[in-house]
């Protein structure tokens, strides 16, 4: 059955101002369900954690509901689902706490490709603990972050290995699997940032071979709140630093302070949207999850090869990088018009795109391009329409033509 486009932009009333959205990489619009789940989260009785009376048990069961529901969307079990404001902030707080485990000696293996959320946590807890930081590479060219490179990377001295399963920059979807083997085999543990991954199409954490892996709700139509999944009993054999009478339990060990109880409503009902995007889909949430997400991962590749056909047809265009796996996201720059005043002339026409460096910073200051802006960034998300696509491509002709006679 082909995607039903109409049906699913209907869910979300945001998409009816009429801007054009290619910043997904950045956050999409919230679906209408979760709008609701919050707002019902709200409009009840509410209360702190507690069994002794209904608002409290309330928030008891949101918590309940939204660790069930990320399992469901990452293939991992409710039991093993932190869940924390942000993917910075449970990376930082799962690279304290490993870190603080490691000596001069250990080894860390990041990734120039990565988020500077999965990098710099990293760097920061090796350089505490004395231990020593090693690099992979991506190829300038192409973009890709070739997986051969970590079997003379990871020695048995590797602690941990951070990698994304996709690039927010560029796309590049890395072969995470054969990363984590490599890994494994030299008794590493492995990071993987799915924050831009996960949006775009089945996760499942066990294929990845990540021990870790994160996600932001808000890149897949929910609030502003992240995960972290792992299996429970590695939860269970790390000890972070703690309040005392906070819960030490697993994976609550792991959650600072009072959570946001109306936003992790907004948490699972994503989910519960996500897996409505493939309506013939049957079966557990799961199923359908991957069903839905699977359905829009076609629509978006459709929608995203036509975004990339007329870029690089376009001779005053650069794009960055040309991965054979990606996600749906893809920088560039136009000839005579610098980052930031590409992005908000296309901003004035309602066609929202990033400029900058998206906090790829290694990827941006490698490629030499941080200091002289950065690129525009468009990311397609299964909203997005092909009409979408031709606003945007008739911009950036006005784009050029305008640099053109400026240079004149
Ligand atoms: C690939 C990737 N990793 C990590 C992050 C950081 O996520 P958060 O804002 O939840 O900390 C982002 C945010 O844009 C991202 O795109």
């Amino acid at each position: 059955m082909p995607f039903d486009i109409a049906r699913t932009r209907a869910a979300y009333p945001a998409l009816a101002e009429g801007f054009a959205h290619f910043d997904g990489a950045g956050g999409t619009q919230t679906a209408r369900p979760v709008i609701e789940a919050v707002s019902a989260a709200m409009t009840a009785a509410t209360g702190n954690r507690s069994t002794a009376f209904v608002p409290g048990r309330r928030s008891l069961d949101l918590v309940a509901a939204a660790r069930a529901a990320v399992a469901d969307l990452l293939g991992a079990e409710p039991g093993g689902v932190v869940l924390g404001p942000s993917a910075t902030a449970l990376t930082y707080t799962l690279a304290r706490t490993l870190g603080a485990g490691w000596g001069p000696g250990d080894e860390v293996v990041v990734s120039r490709l990565d988020h500077d959320a999965n990098v710099r946590p990293w760097v920061q807890a090796a350089e505490a603990a004395g231990a020593t930081v090693r690099w992979a590479e991506f190829d300038p060219a192409t973009g890709e972050l070739p997986a051969g490179q970590y079997a003379d990377l990871v020695t048995e001295r590797t602690r941990l290995v951070a990698v994304t399963a996709g690039s927010n920059a560029i796309g590049t979807a890395p072969d995470v699997a054969t990363i984590a083997k490599t890994a494994h085999a030299a008794g590493a543990l492995v990071c993987v940032d799915g924050v831009h991954a996960v949006p775009h199409g089945p996760t499942d954490l066990a294929s990845l071979g990540a021990d870790f892996l994160v996600t932001s709700a808000y890149k897949w139509s929910g609030p502003h709140l992240a995960a972290m999944a792992a299996e429970p009993a590695r939860w269970a054999s790390l000890r972070p630093a703690k309040l005392l009478p906070s819960s030490d339990a697993v994976p609550d060990r792991f959650e600072y302070g009072t959570p946001s109880f109306p936003l992790l409503a907004g948490v699972a009902a994503a989910v519960d949207h996500l897996a409505t995007l493939d309506p013939t889909a049957t079966g557990s949430r799961r199923d359908r999850v991957r069903a839905g997400l699977a359905a829009a991962q076609a629509h978006e590749e459709a929608v995203f090869e036509r975004l990339l056909a007329g870029l690089t047809a376009r001779p005053f265009v650069t794009v960055y990088g040309s991965p054979a796996r990606r996600c749906p996201t893809v920088s560039f720059r136009v000839a005579g018009s610098a980052p930031a005043e590409t992005a908000a002339t296309l901003g004035a026409a309602g066609v929202c795109l990033s400029s900058g460096d998206y906090y790829a910073y290694e990827y941006f200051r490698t490629m030499g391009l941080r200091d002289s802006g950065g690129a525009v960034r468009a990311s397609v998300y299964h909203y997005s329409t092909v009409e979408e696509v031709d606003r945007l491509l008739a911009e950036l002709d006005r784009v050029a033509a305008t640099g053109e006679r400026m240079a004149r």
